[in-house]
């Protein structure tokens, strides 16, 4: 028996990534999974490629009616909500000289302003449903310091531990847990598109920044999205019924908190 047998999670950003290796990982330990992503057509062919017991769902986390629609449609499809992750992000980087306002708005709107309108609107299912339940926001390490060119996105990050603090004090009382994961760096299209980045702004080879970042963790590689499966599965089941407002750190050893 799977250990989250019955259960139903909404996974935000799902259609790739870390968010759909999430959404793998749940159903193999017998959850229903909603695959909640702006990019419809890919939610679609991932849950389809999942098979039965995943659902893709057309959210966009910066906006409330769209929200409130995904949460509606995913209870409508498996019943109800008993999991959250909030991994749906944008990353950014920039001198602080460059940073645009326009760019600094849509990243604070996915990033953060997303994970607490998508975690308030499930925690009021769950408070009204009752019986509790897990939310799981996607943290970073660059939410842990400060990054030279990387201040918009770090300081998202930072914002969503401080917000797992308070909403897991806030919500323990209904049962209901809030915890994060800290990842390193996770190889995928995310960090194909951060090594882009640096090889114009460090004059490096493309595919440079990678291997100096995946040679520089002290488990010796970039993480893979499957590394992080396992505290994302313990964070879903009541083996961590006792853990409140903690962010993990899930990275191979750069960050110790
Ligand atoms: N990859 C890494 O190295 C790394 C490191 C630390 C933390 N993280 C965090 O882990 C999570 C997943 O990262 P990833 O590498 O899989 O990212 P990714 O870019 O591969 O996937 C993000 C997904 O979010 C979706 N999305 C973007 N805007 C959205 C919106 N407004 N509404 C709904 N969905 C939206 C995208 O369509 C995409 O499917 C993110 O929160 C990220 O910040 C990643």
């Amino acid at each position: 028996m799977g250990r989250l047998e019955g259960k139903c999670a909404l996974i935000t950003g799902a259609a790739r990534g870390i968010g759909l290796a999430f959404a793998k990982a749940y159903l193999s330990e017998g959850a229903k999974v909603a695959i909640a992503d702006i990019n419809f057509a890919a939610a679609e062919k991932s849950a389809n490629a999942l098979g039965e017991g995943a659902f893709a769902i057309e959210m966009d986390v910066t906006k409330q009616e769209s929200i409130d629609a995904g949460v509606a449609k995913a209870i409508a499809a498996m019943g109800r909500i008993d999991i959250l992750i909030n991994n749906a992000a944008l990353f950014t980087a920039s001198p602080i000289v460059d940073i645009d306002r326009k760019d600094y708005d849509r990243v604070f709107a996915v990033n953060f302003s997303g994970t607490l309108f998508t975690l308030q609107a499930v925690a009021r299912h769950m408070v009204a449903r009752g019986g509790g339940g897990k939310i799981i926001n996607m943290a970073s390490q660059a939410g842990r310091r400060g990054e030279a060119l990387v201040a918009v996105y770090c300081a998202t990050k930072a914002a969503v531990i401080s917000l797992t603090q308070s909403a897991g004090l806030d919500l323990i009382k209904h049962g209901i847990n809030v915890n994060a994961i800290a990842p390193g760096v996770v190889d995928g299209e995310h960090w194909d598109g951060v090594d882009a980045f640096f090889a114009k702004h460090e004059n490096k080879a493309p595919g440079q920044k990678k291997k100096e970042v995946g040679e520089a963790v002290p488990f010796g590689r970039m993480g893979t999205p499957a590394d992080l499966t396992g505290m994302a599965i313990f964070l879903a089941s009541a083996e961590s019924d006792y853990v409140v407002s903690q962010t993990y750190n899930v990275d191979g050893g750069q960050w110790m908190s």
